[in-house]
């Protein structure tokens, strides 16, 4: 069946997951799109690379979740807002280095400090390479399995690049970098900077990169393209995520059926498990064991379908929150448990900028709720929280528990049945456990031996 939606608002939509990752302020990459989309049409190009463009920097941040767990380890920093600061760090050593100085292991002891330090300076290069290198081809492979073409993909891959060489993780330069990564590099100084400083900044910085990290032809293009006060007015409103869904190019022929929806779902899905190691898998683990509960309460086929799409995408709203967080092996502070407890509110929020996920967004961002009325975010009580939300939560906890975390080690099935029962009728829904447990007794398949649900560490 082919929903009544545009490609570009669904992918729009999930693009403010990419900026929680990023630690950009909401709306970054659709913003960015607009900007690049704008030089495109400027530059009168034609029609399919306008759309290759529009859809690299709409998703040019799919692989940034996957180098979160190592910043945060590496740099001792909450990776969120160091990435944040990182991309307002002008061009040359000494800017970095100061930049580094100055965000190394804040709130960490002297010694650790001066031990990460000494990890960076010594092996800076290859540290920095590794990074770059795991999120260019991380993005660029879910580009594929969203079905994105080669030249989206490859956009997305050749983010990093340098008009002069000095980019990652290849070292291309001039026109041997991809058309698309040149205008999604622009586009994203250009939001960074207006965001921090208003349009002379942004302008400013962008002539200052021409020749060094950006192509000098598109940056002579934008300065014209900067005279148009109505480029700046859309990209200043509100509107502009109506205008950018509106104006995808070549928008006809492309239907989002539910084989699409089912493989966006699984695109982000692995968005979400690449955040962190202890979560490698988490996401298709609960879409599995959801699956299953739901074909045992006699859930309808294509129901089934709908809420396998929530229980992929129900924790889309970690992405808004720091590894340092995530992954601390110890005990979380009160203020760190808010932040963790918030991605609940982000999951609903996320998705229900999609039309046609607002009953999803419900049921997914209430996955943390208690049937005794202490859960979160929104403290429901039983009666609040529908059957699909007890499923998603029955088979998130079930891999909460067997699989390895920050704060336990991997669990046994029997162990972790053992312990969910102590939570029947006031987290757990019996009737949901039940049923699990039927499933667990009557599938001997490998797929839930407890080897595989631990996670990738
Ligand atoms: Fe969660
Ligand atoms: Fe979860």
């Amino acid at each position: 069946m082919a929903h009544s939606m545009i490609l570009a608002e669904l992918i729009g939509s999930l693009s403010y997951a990419l900026d929680l990752t990023e630690g950009q302020p909401e709306g970054h990459c659709v913003r960015s799109c607009w900007i690049g989309l704008s030089l495109a049409r400027h530059l009168a190009l034609d029609e399919q690379t306008q759309r290759d463009i529009y859809y690299a920097i709409l998703l040019k941040d799919l692989g940034c979740s996957s180098n979160a767990a190592r910043i945060s380890e590496l740099y001792l920093a909450d990776d969120r807002l160091f990435k944040h600061d990182f991309k307002l760090v002008g061009e040359g050593t000494a800017s970095t280095l100061g930049f580094l100085f100055s965000h190394i292991g804040r709130g960490s002891s002297l010694k650790r400090r001066a031990e990460s330090l000494w990890t960076i300076l010594r092996h800076g290069k290859e540290i920095t390479d590794q990074l770059i290198e795991t999120r260019c081809y991380r993005g660029a492979d879910i580009a594929r399995q969203l079905r994105f073409n080669e030249t989206v993909a490859c956009g997305i891959q050749s983010l990093d690049e340098h008009w002069d060489g000095s980019g990652r993780p290849l070292g291309v330069q001039g026109e041997a970098i991809p058309l698309a990564s040149r205008f999604a590099l622009l586009a994203q100084l250009v939001d960074v900077f207006h965001v921090a400083g208003g349009r002379e900044v942004a302008c400013a910085e962008i002539a200052r990169r021409a020749g060094s990290w950006l192509d000098p032809r598109l940056v002579n293009a934008f300065t014209e393209l900067a005279r148009d006060e109505a480029f700046w007015a859309t990209l200043e409103s509100n509107e502009v995520d109506a205008v950018v869904f509106a104006c995808e190019p070549g928008k006809q022929g492309i239907a989002v059926d539910d084989d699409y929806l089912d493989a966006i779902a699984e695109g982000f899905g692995q968005v979400i498990d690449s955040k962190s190691p202890f979560t490698g898998g988490h996401s298709q683990r609960v879409a599995l064991y959801a699956d299953k509960i739901a074909e045992r309460l006699g859930v309808v086929p294509e129901r089934r379908r709908w809420l396998k799409r929530g229980a992929l995408l129900h924790d889309v709203g970690k992405l808004g929150v720091s590894n340092r967080i995530l992954d601390k092996p110890g005990r979380l502070t009160e203020e760190e448990w808010v932040a963790v407890k918030r991605h609940a509110a982000y999951t609903e929020e996320i998705l229900g900028r999609i039309p046609l996920f607002s009953e999803l967004a419900h049921v997914a961002g209430a996955h943390h709720e208690r049937l005794d009325g202490g859960g979160y975010p929104r403290g429901l009580h039983a009666g609040q929280i529908a059957l699909e939300t007890r499923i998603i939560t029955t088979a998130d906890i079930f891999d909460a528990i067997s699989a390895e975390r920050p704060y336990h080690p991997a669990n046994s099935i029997e162990q972790t049945l053992d312990i969910m029962r102590q939570h029947l009728g006031s987290a757990i829904d019996a009737t949901c456990f039940s049923a699990l447990e039927a499933v667990l007794a009557s599938e001997a398949s490998p797929t839930w031996e407890p080897s595989t649900l631990q996670t990738v560490s």
